[in-house]
């Protein structure tokens, strides 16, 4: 069975989901496949944190309604180390932006409904996906559905399916310089039902390792806390978690409030980059191009600006044959993937305990961590990072 689209697109990610999004409203037809189940996909507890001016653009295009109605703004975080919290004020920083605490998850289920209601193909448990014929113009899809053999036949494939896709591995070896760095450690994280302990995100600097104190409602907590990275969460029967959490974000005079864990699970640290973000009529997007460590809260802000920018310039392409934006897309965006990527390391090498930590690491993150908290020039930098630092 062989149909045809203008831009096949591999993921149902918040990368994939949004870009079929905007290209839906300017009229640009689109087939989205997904390896994974909608309820698998709908029910992943990922990233929380979304910067202003991404928030405002979901906002802009539809596809922020809900985020508009439930996202929690918030517009400072706290920075904890040697016994005592400091908040950073991003928004007096930062010419008055903030982020919003709203579930990636969420923000996936709000695009799924979207996609479905115009009726347009998003076909879950596509098997066996692979893309061919990239260096032509005439890129292919071929994929198994519902026991069937399909191709789908596209003006440009939009590779959106994360670290471990398909589109990626796909580019002929040599085409590609890649940059990454690995960590000695991972986090755990756990959504646990009850009301968070602080109003604004913790990150806790501890001799025992990271933690950090997020949520994403009045009755729901997200903590982490810094593991190996390989580690079996099933290592961490609920309260030897509780006691670790109490340890590293503990504070004389503040409790941490102690509930039900409804989900934990283990995710290993990365950084990763590889350009350019296209090959051929194949343009990467989110995850599939680039990782960072989670500790700036980068990851789906990344993924979404990347697809403002396809989507953009895959409209003046197909619109009216003008290659310019298309064309710099991959510089566009790896100027704003490289900033993320500095911050997240810097904040992971801040606020981390690395296997080889020595005393001369430790003066020299707890240093790092007064001047933040200390400097107004220090802390500028900080924050206008973590809000982001400019729209598309
Ligand atoms: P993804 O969300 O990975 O979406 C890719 C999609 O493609 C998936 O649905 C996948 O099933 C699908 N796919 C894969 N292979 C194929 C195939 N062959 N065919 C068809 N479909 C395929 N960021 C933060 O900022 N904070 C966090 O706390 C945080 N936690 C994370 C926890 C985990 C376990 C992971 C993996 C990531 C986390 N991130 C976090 C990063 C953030 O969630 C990602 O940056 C974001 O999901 C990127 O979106 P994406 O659409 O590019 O990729
Ligand atoms: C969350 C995740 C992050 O990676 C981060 O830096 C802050 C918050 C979260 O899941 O809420």
């Amino acid at each position: 069975m062989s149909t045809r689209t203008q831009v096949g697109i591999v993921g149902a990610g918040p990368a994939g989901l949004m870009l079929g999004h905007l290209l839906h409203r300017e009229g640009i037809d689109t087939v989205i496949l997904e390896a994974r189940s909608r309820e698998y996909v709908g029910a992943r507890i990922r990233a929380g944190v979304v910067e202003q001016g991404i928030a405002d653009i979901l906002i802009e295009t539809g596809a922020g309604e809900r985020l508009g109605r439930e996202g929690l703004v918030h517009q400072g975080i706290a920075l904890q180390f040697d016994g005592e919290r400091h908040r950073v004020p991003l928004s007096d920083l930062a010419d008055g932006r903030t982020i919003v605490i709203y579930g990636q998850t969420e923000l996936v289920k709000d695009l799924i409904g979207l996609r479905l209601e115009t009726g347009r193909p998003l076909h879950f448990e596509a098997d066996d996906v692979s893309v061919h014929d990239l260096e032509t113009d005439r890129p292919l899809i071929r994929y198994r559905h519902e026991g069937r053999d399909r191709q789908l036949e596209c003006d440009v494939v939009a590779g959106c399916d994360g670290f471990h896709g398909v589109c990626r591995p796909s580019i002929p070896t040599g085409v590609l310089s890649e940059f990454s760095r690995e960590y000695s450690f991972g986090w755990l994280g756990i959504l646990a039902a009850v009301a968070p302990s602080s109003d604004e995100l913790v990150y806790a600097h501890h001799e025992h390792g990271f933690a950090l104190l997020s949520l994403r409602s009045p009755e729901l907590s997200r903590l982490y806390i810094q593991c190996r990275p390989d580690e079996d969460p099933a290592g961490w029967p609920d309260d030897r978690i509780w006691e670790a959490l109490q340890t590293r974000l503990g504070l004389e005079g503040w409790t941490l409030a102690e509930g039900p864990i409804l989900e934990k699970g283990v995710t290993g640290m990365r950084s990763y980059v590889c350009e350019p973000m296209r090959h051929g009529r194949l343009f990467l997007a989110g995850d599939a191009a680039h990782i960072v460590p989670p500790t700036g809260a980068k990851g789906l802000n990344l993924a979404l600006h990347d697809v403002c920018v396809l989507a953009a310039a895959l409209t003046d392409w197909l619109r009216s044959g003008d290659a310019a934006a298309l064309d710099a897309y991959s510089d566009t965006c790896l100027r704003r993937v490289w900033r993320a990527e500095h911050f997240s390391w810097w904040m992971t090498q801040m606020l981390h305990r690395a296997e080889d930590h020595d005393p001369f690491d430790l003066k020299l993150q707890l240093s790092q961590l007064r001047y933040v908290t200390s400097s107004d020039a220090a802390a500028t930098t900080l924050a206008e990072n973590y809000v982001g630092l400019e729209t598309v």
